[in-house]
């Protein structure tokens, strides 16, 4: 047998992916090797990634400065548990995460992936009320079309969609608020809180852009309103930047665009830039300050094994090195790119096809006029065929995005839409 042979052999008798109905999936695209905005398939195929490989890969793949990062971590120090230990990495990026918030979220709490910071910021919210005394503070605000992971925990926290209802006998019940983007989502909030904020301890929201829930932008005056309202109430206000942080949405965090900072905030995706699995949930010193104490029951019950992993930790101070002033920049021009290039294609030949387009910083977004959800074949079948033509990207429901590396030029933007123009008019036959 050959290698590709013996890869989708053993493909096809072991592997059971994420999101994928395992019958119906087409044998999957074997890449061998990345390089900036391609991935590099088996057969030599060059396949722009459109999305960053789930939202990651902010500067590309394989970027030199942080592969170098991680392997020269990787020839000092491995691993070490993160109790009675530290190590240079973990420090200094503990001392930039808290220097990004201007200081308002000193401590940083790590774990492997976005829905453990969740998870940790949701323990941290809760625990503090016990800590406090004020046990009956135990529950949650949600928003409408929120996402925020896969677990039990980040589950309940989002909405109860397509994907997650099935495990509601599961998952703990939530107050939910109005989507940010809807009229009248302020008032809603307000409600909640106003006749239930002795049992709140924690809102738990996406800022600036519902990712999952279809790439919803909503303006930044709600973020200001909840920050508000939580304080007026004694409630956390819970920040899940795993997908907009480190310049997603043209700022640093998605938060500094309503000039709020939360009180915990959840990171990851961008924070080591795809290259380690890698999160951490940061607090800020009121939030700290319940747990510290000569009781040891107050300590926060939570630790992963790989823990502030040294490899993790050298990928994000790698990639924060790379977030300065000319990336931030370059992030300014994609979101004028994409904003001509979709005004571009709502007036050529799809015209007709697309409902509704958006863009903030590298993220940009069509609707397109079909009605077909989560499950429907629209997404597999589009997004086959654009692979077929050499670009990776995975529509939610009906809509259609893009989620670009910091490192895109634009005749390589030029080219996204190109294929993306032809593909959707193969669509609407
Ligand atoms: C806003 C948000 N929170 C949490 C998560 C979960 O992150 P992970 O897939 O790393 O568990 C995601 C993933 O897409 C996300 O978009």
């Amino acid at each position: 047998m050959n290698q590709t042979a013996d890869i989708l052999n053993w493909h096809a008798k072991h592997a059971w992916q994420p999101f994928t109905q395992m019958k119906l999936s087409a044998p999957p695209v074997i890449i061998d090797r990345a390089e900036g905005l391609y991935l590099i398939a088996s057969d030599g195929r060059k396949i722009i990634d459109a999305v960053g490989s789930w939202w990651v890969s902010i500067h590309g793949h394989n970027h030199p400065d942080i592969v170098n990062a991680v392997q020269k971590q990787l020839n000092a120090l491995d691993q070490v548990m993160y109790a009675g230990f530290t190590h240079e990495p973990a420090a200094r990026l503990s001392h930039r995460l808290s220097e990004k918030t201007n200081g308002h979220l000193p401590r940083a709490f790590y774990s492997d992936n976005g829905a453990c910071a969740v998870e940790i910021g949701l323990k941290m919210a809760f625990q503090y009320f016990v800590n406090c005394g004020r046990p009956e503070k135990s529950k949650f605000i949600t928003l409408e079309n929120g996402y925020h992971g896969d677990t039990i925990g980040t589950m309940s926290a989002g909405a109860r969609s397509v994907f997650h209802k099935m495990y509601e006998p599961l998952l703990f019940p939530v107050f939910t608020a109005k989507g940010p983007d809807q009229e009248g989502a302020v008032e809603s909030l307000r409600q909640i809180l106003e006749s239930n904020s002795h049992e709140i301890c924690g809102l738990i929201l996406e800022p600036i852009i519902q990712g999952a829930g279809g790439m919803i932008m909503y303006s930044p005056s709600y973020l200001k309103e909840a920050r508000t309202l939580c304080d007026q109430h004694d409630v956390f206000l819970i920040a899940d930047e795993v997908f907009t942080g480190f310049g997603r949405t043209g700022s640093f965090f998605a938060c500094e665009q309503a000039q709020i900072w939360p009180d915990i905030m959840a990171l990851s995706k961008g924070l080591s830039a795809g290259v380690v699995p890698f999160a951490a949930t940061l607090a800020s010193e009121k939030v700290y300050q319940g747990f510290y104490s000569d009781d040891r029951s107050h300590t926060l019950f939570h630790g992963h094994s790989m823990t502030a992993n040294p490899a993790g930790c050298a990928a994000a101070n790698a990639s924060l090195d790379l977030i300065d002033d000319t990336c931030m920049t370059q992030i300014k021009w994609i979101e004028s790119w994409n904003q001509e290039n979709l005004r571009t294609l709502c007036a050529g030949r799809a015209s007709s096809l697309i409902r509704t387009t958006r863009q903030m910083g590298s993220v940009a977004a069509m609707e397109i006029a079909l009605n077909s959800g989560y499950t429907g074949s629209f997404s597999p079948n589009f997004r086959e065929r654009c692979v077929e033509k050499g670009l990776l990207v995975r529509p939610l429901g009906n809509i259609v995005y893009l989620c670009l590396p910091y490192i895109i030029e634009r005749a390589e933007l030029d080219r996204i839409y190109e294929i993306l123009e032809e593909t959707i008019i193969e669509f609407s036959a």
